[in-house]
């Protein structure tokens, strides 16, 4: 995580440093900092918490950099080091001539460092960053030569890194590289930007070269040059991005996630045009390049995925195993890469990532693919490094979700695993095709069912309120919704910071029922469908621990009404596709426990919505 940037050209340095921050914040916000090249000397600026802080902070400052037209900016995400002014970034050499920024993880930094100490290196922050810092330092006074200490500073680090570096001697160079962490470079008139991500960049140009690993750029306000890690010139390969400007607006809403709430029905629309045309037609995905054959060849499917993305995926070996009859595995990235995994030719391996830079996600891609498996990638960013790894892309459109909870692009992952499985089902033709024209004529209706939900949204503020100051809260389900208790667990557990779990209803006797009691509100995700009497069973055990019981439900059922204190109706939809459903009353209790608590609902703490470190 950590967003950088950097600008070369002839503006005013600092506002596009901090417009390009703040289009970065999704990447982190517990410090920031930039660097700009003054006169006789380079100004390091810090500020801890929010960007806020340090424009304030520069506000003070403004006549000291007024004509600076070149600098390198950080926004932090702490790995390394408390989140204090130290320890944020740029960092700087001894002197304070060389400085950068740096996104990533550097594995070897105590044996830099302490190689380095010997050599005289005055260490300041308890950050692995510094050290790269003094390294370049140490080999650029050999040098005189920054792009080459630059790159044989790059030989001796073990980690990720996108780096961008500057020198009080080079007033009109910028360096960057980068090894597994997303960096780009864009492209103006006598002018460059150097971000971790696109937003940061398309306001000034829609031009831009992404950076391969190893790769290392130098940027004068004439001149572009890219070399490899042996310091061959390579070609540069400068592309227009299709990306517009986008103004961030809560359009009224309180918060972003709440705005992003109420777009899902949009957002389904949206992912569901030219892929549906009508129940009777088959569905068209044109990135997925899956056959009969290469389907018939499959032993096995792998979803590969962290977080609420996982939540997804686990839904998604749901209806991929039930409409299609393959055997599907699904594994959070993080546990995927550090064992000795099946996987080979016959299995197909998908990986699911809003941003598809997630560093455990994108590494367990890269070993399946290594080891012949295809490689379908589920995204909101066919941009992404993930996407590049693609042999099949599903991209799934849900446009930039600013909240740090993810809530839309949640939707579209479902949606576009829904729209995957009934498309593997018809190449495969072993589904009833009846069953298949329902599914897709269903799929076209729920979106307005999700606007009834939001229509009729102060009931479910009022519960929320209701518990919004309980320690725990349990949500239950069975089959299908069990991963939608997870995800409206997790939900909450982010942006109010309450100790939330989510089980399969199950389960409870077989160990959790041990903490009910009067003051532990039990959720119950009660559709209609095969578990619905089973759930219910389950419900009444709760109940007769006395927990503070809350159903939701598409049930007219009477005898809820004795079993649960809240009945949270929603509309009703055939049990395979309720998940859609389901999830949004648990993402507005998320939301009003968390608005009610007064909690950064956006931007919670200790969180940032792009992991691309391991
Ligand atoms: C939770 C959330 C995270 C992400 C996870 C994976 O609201 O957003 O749990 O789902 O960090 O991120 P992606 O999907 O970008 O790979």
């Amino acid at each position: 995580m950590c967003g950088i940037v950097g600008y070369i050209g002839d503006k005013p340095v600092v506002d596009i440093l901090l417009n390009g921050l703040q289009q970065l914040e999704y990447r982190g916000y517990d410090s920031a900092g930039v660097a700009v090249m003054c006169e006789n000397k380079i100004n390091v600026y810090k500020a801890e918490g929010k960007l806020e802080n340090l424009s304030s902070e520069l506000l003070i400052h403004k006549d000291e950099y007024k004509n600076s037209t070149m600098g390198i900016g950080h926004i932090r995400w702490a790995t390394h080091g408390a989140p204090n002014v130290i320890n944020a970034h740029p960092h700087t050499c001894n002197c304070g001539s060389l400085v950068i920024v740096h996104n990533g993880i550097i594995e070897n930094y105590k044996e830099l460092k302490s190689e380095l100490e010997k050599k005289g290196a005055k260490f300041r922050s308890q950050t692995d960053t510094e050290a790269v810092a003094h390294l370049i330092a140490y080999i650029y006074n050999e040098t005189k030569n920054l792009t080459e200490a630059v790159r044989l500073a790059a030989q001796k680090i073990d980690g990720a890194y996108a780096l961008c570096v500057m020198h009080s001697d080079k007033k009109d160079e910028l360096v960057a590289t980068k090894r597994n962490a997303p960096l780009l470079v864009g492209v103006g008139e006598n002018e460059y930007y150097v971000a971790s991500d696109v937003p940061a960049t398309i306001p000034y140009t829609k031009k831009a070269m992404y950076l391969n690993d190893n790769q290392i750029v130098t940027l004068t306000r004439q001149s572009m040059t890219l070399i490899d890690s042996e310091g061959n010139e390579l070609p540069k390969k400068v592309e227009t991005l299709p990306w517009e400007p986008v103004a961030l607006s809560k359009m009224g809403y309180k918060h972003f996630m709440l705005k992003e709430i109420h777009e899902q029905p949009d957002v389904i629309r949206n992912v569901l045009t030219g892929k549906i045309h009508s129940s009777d037609e088959p569905i068209i995905l044109n990135e997925v390049k899956l056959t009969k054959e290469s389907l018939k060849n499959l032993n096995r499917i792998q979803i590969i995925a962290c977080g609420t993305s996982l939540h997804a995926a686990m839904i998604g070996k749901y209806i991929i195993e039930d409409f299609c009859g393959i055997a599907v595995d699904v594994e959070a990235s993080s546990e995927y890469i550090y064992r000795k995994t099946v996987t080979d030719e016959h299995t197909l391996v998908i990986g699911v990532s809003q941003s598809g830079e997630t560093a455990d996600t994108l590494t367990a891609i890269k070993q399946s693919k290594a080891r012949g498996s295809h490689i379908l990638i589920i995204t909101n960013r066919p941009d992404s490094a993930m996407a590049r790894e693609a042999d099949s892309l599903l991209s799934v459109n849900a446009g930039i979700e600013v909240s740090v909870a993810a809530t839309k692009s949640y939707m579209a992952q479902l949606v576009s695993f829904y729209l995957l499985a009934i498309y593997m089902a018809e190449i495969k033709g072993n589904m009833n095709t009846e069953a298949l024209k329902t599914l897709k004529s269903d799929l076209t209706l729920v979106p307005q069912k999700i606007e009834q939900i939001l229509s009729h949204k102060e009931y479910i503020q009022k519960c929320a309120q209701y518990y919004a100051n309980t320690k725990d809260f349990i949500y239950v389900a069975r089959g299908i919704n069990y991963p939608t208790a997870l995800e409206g667990a997790l939900k909450l557990k982010e942006i109010s910071y309450i100790n939330a779990t989510g089980y399969p209803a199950g389960e409870l006797k077989h160990g959790p029922i041990a903490m009910l009691d009067e003051s532990m509100p039990v959720l119950s995700i009660l559709m209609k469908g095969s578990v619905y009497e089973k759930l219910l069973s389950n419900s009444e055990e709760a109940k007769a621990r006395n927990a503070r019981m809350i159903a939701l439900t598409n049930s007219k059922d009477e005898k809820l009404k004795d079993l649960f204190d809240f009945i949270i109706e929603v509309p009703e939809i055939q049990e395979l596709l309720s998940p859609l459903i389901a999830i949004v009353p648990l993402q507005l209790i998320a939301y009003y426990i968390s608005e009610y608590l007064g909690k950064d609902v956006d931007q919670p703490r200790n969180l940032a919505k792009s992991v691309t470190v391991e």
